[in-house]
């Protein structure tokens, strides 16, 4: 059977984590959000917003995760993380969820947000350019939250590097289990499990 292109798709889309430097632009990166908001929401509202770093604007990126680094840290670090953060990645996105004290309609947002994220990572992919979802520590920083215009009451649910890279640095794939090895399919009466 011919392999559909959305499968290609989500099977050959890679993290991507070292950029060249091509420049990426604003209105590509809305496309691509544009888009991405079509992911499944389970409330009438929509949970997410966005905040974009790029250009100049990723030095105030760069100064709020640098604030939570240790002083060694910063020695070991700084200087590469400066030059990445504000020369090399062409953009730096936030995705900002709406925080709930309720399990289930914090559990749904995370999971709209989820699939958003992952849309971007396919468009993207699909354009040749490469995203890394990160959740790092400092994205449960207060400091780093205040600093980069995140709400008291919102939450990051990921910080996405994005930008265009060599197609011959495509990292190696980690295999995956087959789904078949994780399935339990109960398709007979008395819940006897078929092979
Ligand atoms: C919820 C989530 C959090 C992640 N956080 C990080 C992260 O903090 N740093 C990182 O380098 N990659 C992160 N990743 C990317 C994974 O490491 C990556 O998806 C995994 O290695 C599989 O590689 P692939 O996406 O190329 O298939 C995250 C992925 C997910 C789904």
């Amino acid at each position: 059977m011919e392999v559909s292109a959305i499968e290609l798709l989500i099977r050959g889309r890679r993290t991507i984590r070292q950029f060249n430097e091509q420049p990426l632009s604003k209105e590509t990166i809305v496309d691509l959000l544009e888009a991405a908001v079509w992911a499944p929401v389970h409330s009438r509202k929509e949970p997410w917003r966005f905040i974009l770093f790029m250009e100049a604007g990723r030095k105030q990126f760069a100064d709020a995760v640098l604030h939570t680094f240790s002083k060694d840290e910063l020695e070991r670090w700084g200087p590469k993380l400066q030059n990445d953060y504000c020369e090399r990645i062409q953009a730096h996105l936030l995705i900002v969820i709406e925080a709930d004290p309720r399990q289930r309609e914090w559990e749904d947002a995370v999971g709209a947000g989820s699939a958003l994220i992952q849309n971007i990572q396919l468009l993207a992919w699909e354009q040749k350019i490469g995203v890394v979802w990160k959740t790092n520590e400092y994205n449960f920083d207060p400091d780093f939250c205040r600093m980069t215009g995140v709400k008291p009451g919102e939450r990051i649910i990921g910080t996405l590097h994005l930008g265009y890279f060599d197609q011959d640095k495509i990292p190696k794939p980690r295999p995956r289990t087959p789904a078949r090895e994780l399935l339990t399919c109960i398709s007979a009466a008395g819940g006897e499990e078929q092979q």
